[in-house]
């Protein structure tokens, strides 16, 4: 078995205002191997999101309170490190891209300026450089002419062309895990179809491992190696898919099964 590069441990996530309240995540410990996509699946509200921001360090004090007892990228504690140092592995070493790319680019910045910051912030590259090295990555994530996307704002590019970006600007600099949260919910079919297909696809060129958080079992079973299934904040189940499939052990699977089951028929 590969080595873990992300070890998360008694991961839970609360309000800080409503401590009675039921939490979001509640005590989820996995593993993430090297090389690996792993699916985590759930029902809407089940704490998927929660778990990823609380991993990236996303959550904001003021409203949240995360604790865990580990969350290990590769040799780095991160629950323990600085602001600043946090913001330096993120977005480098650990990466996420959302659901709806609209909210996460810029409006009044081109694609390909908001390119090279990733690579001016986290690679210290200069101009030229930042600027050859996004279009060839513009180029690796699909896009025709590079070029033309470099000089785009995203209100230019459809959803899928927004999500390309995003998914260029979250592997840039080759991270070691990359978080996928429903990263094409909102795109059409054929679209979710290549822009996923992309996306494992780079993540299996750079050693990237994937933690896909998604809705879609078909997306499980055509592209995930295990699965964790949540709910209730709880992780209820992490197997690998082809087990999960064939006997799903938790009621809150079978569930998931038959609901899926029920959207083919
Ligand atoms: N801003 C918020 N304020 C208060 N509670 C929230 C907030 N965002 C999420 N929650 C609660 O946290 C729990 C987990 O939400 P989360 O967004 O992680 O679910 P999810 O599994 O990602 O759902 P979905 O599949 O719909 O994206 C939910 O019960 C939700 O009600
Ligand atoms: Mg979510």
């Amino acid at each position: 078995m590969n080595p873990a590069v992300l070890t998360v441990r008694n991961l839970s996530v609360q309000t800080a205002s409503g401590p009675g309240q039921r939490p979001a995540a509640d005590h989820v410990s996995f593993e993430l191997r090297q090389g690996e996509v792993l699916a985590l699946v759930g029902e809407s509200g089940c704490g998927k999101t929660k778990t990823a921001e609380a991993i990236m360090g996303l959550l904001s004090p003021d409203r949240w309170k995360v604790t865990a007892d580990e969350i290990r990228l590769e040799g780095t504690e991160l629950t323990r490190l600085t602001p600043r140092e946090a913001g330096r592995i993120r977005g480098s070493e650990i990466s996420m891209v959302f659901q709806e790319p609209l909210t996460a680019l810029d409006p009044v910045f081109t694609c390909g300026y908001q390119l090279c910051s990733v690579f001016r912030r986290h690679r210290g590259m200069g101009r030229r450089e930042s600027r050859e090295s996004s279009l060839a990555m513009f180029g690796r994530v699909g896009f025709s002419d590079p070029e033309r996307t470099f000089n785009s704002y995203p209100h230019q590019l459809s959803g899928g062309m927004r999500q390309r970006v995003m998914i260029a600007m979250a592997m840039a600099c080759r991270p070691a895990v990359l978080i996928a949260d429903e990263p094409t919910t909102a795109l059409d079919v054929t679209t979710q179809a290549q822009v996923l297909a992309q996306l494992v696809e780079l993540g299996r060129a750079y050693g990237t491992a994937i933690l896909l958080i998604t809705h879609d079992l078909g997306v499980v079973a055509q592209y995930a190696n295990r699965a964790l299934v949540m709910s209730g904040g709880k992780i209820v189940e992490n197997a690998r898919v082809d087990e999960l499939f064939d006997r799903p052990r938790h009621p809150a699977t079978v569930t998931l099964l038959s609901h899926a089951a029920g959207a083919v028929n």
